[in-house]
């Protein structure tokens, strides 16, 4: 895993475009937008300068109540959209966005547990949010609420309210009891199987809008922590997402991106009974969608037929993330991953035979409990042999309720960074030489930031390469546009506008 690059904004018509400090923007960065469980590099805010499209909804903001709301998240993709769906829920109750924490009344820490090391910031930064806002209500959300607890309010007594994601449909409820003066309020129920919908949803991306497709998670992967944080999986129905894509067509979206911690597991819940694939294909047909994506998906529910969806069908875009995890089988089956390497590799074949040229990133886990030298180079040899575009790397971090935590042989943990520290290496020479390929050609690019200081607009291709380019054009932000590659990089390629 690269190293974290913070986020500035570009306002555009009172909408926020996130962009990366760095300007050579991480195809890592690329694939935590896209990647249903990573952590994105830095926490965002959703803050008032933010997008708020509640004007594509079918709800519209109550009379407001003279009360605002500042939301930190720090995760996933799938926190940063739930980030915008509880903001959607409080601008329902009459709640304004506040610009920033220290002018907000209710305070929303959306966390993170996935690996120890960001779970262990929450306690710190709830210190931090005490004494930023001594008199406000300090409420902390996501996969830390649902594994600490009611412990929270022990080692945090300014916390009001933990709620877990897999309760978040309560959430109108439990902001009611806050509201009647309610204090230590818990919602931390894993037992469900609704998902999270809300008639407004905030969008702080004006470019890409994210749509949940299922929540939670059945697999039972020994070093994860989702299936415990995140509850069972359960799909929505598949008219409320078409509904949802034709509002943010309507809204101006062009490019959707379905989301779930195994978002090709999907199976509709309703009597229409679509396929994950038949879902993709109806998303793709609503009039004004230009590009479909998809994330995470699970090798297990990898089928051809996604590969065919994507050749017969433009809007689906041309990448697709699939977490190896190892490229070892008695490692796989030591995280019960439900699949051999060989496995594995047949669905990249699968990927690899396609008429168009598909993006392939991953996610890779080192340092896993009993993995050998030899181990870890059939994960290294696996990364020649598929030629991934992108891959996120970690070291296996123990966490609680999980069945690898009590596993014998672990790792040292400077062991474990020197793996980490060859594969990033490694993966680093393979995207030089797949982006230098590109150098010649001309593809089309979203438009979705712009960097002022190199005067360079910046954008994504269907396969979400960040792409840097010059253009004697203004305002292109939205715009798909062509752009001939000249430079290439290991984490973008850059160019010039084709006119
Ligand atoms: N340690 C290290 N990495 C982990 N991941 C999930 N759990 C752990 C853990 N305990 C990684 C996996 C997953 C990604 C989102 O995070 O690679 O795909
Ligand atoms: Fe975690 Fe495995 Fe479920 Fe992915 S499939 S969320 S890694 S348990």
């Amino acid at each position: 895993m690269g190293s974290p690059g913070t986020c500035n904004g570009l306002v555009l018509n009172s909408k926020t475009i996130r962009m990366s400090k760095s300007f050579d923007i991480g195809l890592e960065a690329l694939a935590a937008g896209s990647s249903g469980a990573t952590p994105t590099r830095a926490a965002t805010q959703i803050a008032g300068a933010a997008s708020t499209d509640v004007a594509a909804f079918s709800g519209s903001p109550a009379a407001p109540n003279g009360k605002s709301f500042y939301i930190e998240t720090f995760g996933c993709q799938m926190n940063a959209h739930d980030s915008e769906k509880v903001a959607g829920v409080l601008l329902a109750r009459g709640y304004s966005a506040a610009d920033s924490m220290a002018q907000a009344d209710l305070v929303l820490y959306n966390t993170c547990s996935i690996r120890e090391k960001a779970a262990q910031k929450v306690f710190s930064r709830l210190g931090e949010m005490r004494y930023a806002s001594p008199r406000k209500i300090i409420a902390v959300l996501g996969c830390v609420a649902q594994q600490e607890g009611e412990e929270i309010f022990e080692r945090a007594p300014w916390v009001s309210l933990v709620c877990g994601s897999a309760s978040y449909r309560k959430l109108p409820d439990l902001v009611a009891q806050l509201e009647e003066g309610g204090r230590r309020i818990t919602g931390l129920d894993l037992d469900t199987d609704e998902t999270f919908e809300t008639e407004i949803t905030r969008r702080d991306n004006p470019i890409r809008a994210y749509i949940t497709i299922i929540e939670g998670c059945d697999y039972a992967c020994s070093y994860c922590v989702v299936p415990h944080t995140r509850g069972p999986e359960r799909s929505r129905a598949s008219a409320s997402v078409l509904a949802e894509a034709r509002r943010l067509a309507g809204a101006g979206y062009t490019e959707v991106q379905l989301l779930g911690q195994t978002v090709n597991s999907y199976r509709d819940s309703s009597p229409h009974g679509l396929s994950f694939v038949e879902l993709l294909r109806e998303v793709a047909a609503v009039d004004g969608i230009r590009r479909v994506r998809f994330t995470t998906s699970h090798p297990n529910d990898f089928h051809r037929e996604i590969v065919e969806a994507i050749d017969a069908t433009p809007e689906l875009c041309d990448h697709v993330h699939l977490p190896v995890q190892s490229g070892s089988t008695p490692i796989l089956r030591a995280m019960r991953r439900t699949y051999t390497r060989d496995e594995y590799l047949e669905k990249i074949s699968w990927i690899r035979a396609a008429r168009r040229p598909i993006s392939i990133t991953s996610d890779v886990i080192v340092g896993f409990p009993g993995e050998t030298e030899k181990d870890f180079e059939e994960t290294i040899a696996l990364l020649e042999t598929v030629g991934y575009d992108g891959v996120f790397s970690f070291k296996y971090s123990p966490r609680p309720n999980t069945s690898a935590t009590d596993m014998p042989d672990a790792i040292p943990e400077e062991e474990k960074s020197k793996r980490l520290a060859i594969l990033m290496d490694r993966q680093r020479q393979i995207q030089i030489a797949r982006n230098e390929k590109l150098v010649g050609g001309a593809f089309e690019v979203l438009v979705d930031g712009r960097h002022e200081s190199h005067n360079q607009w910046a954008g994504r291709t269907t396969s979400n390469r960040p792409v840097n380019f010059t253009s004697p054009l203004q305002s292109l932000l939205g715009e798909y546009v062509q752009v001939k590659i000249t430079r290439a990089s290991a984490n973008s390629v850059a160019g010039e506008q084709v006119l």
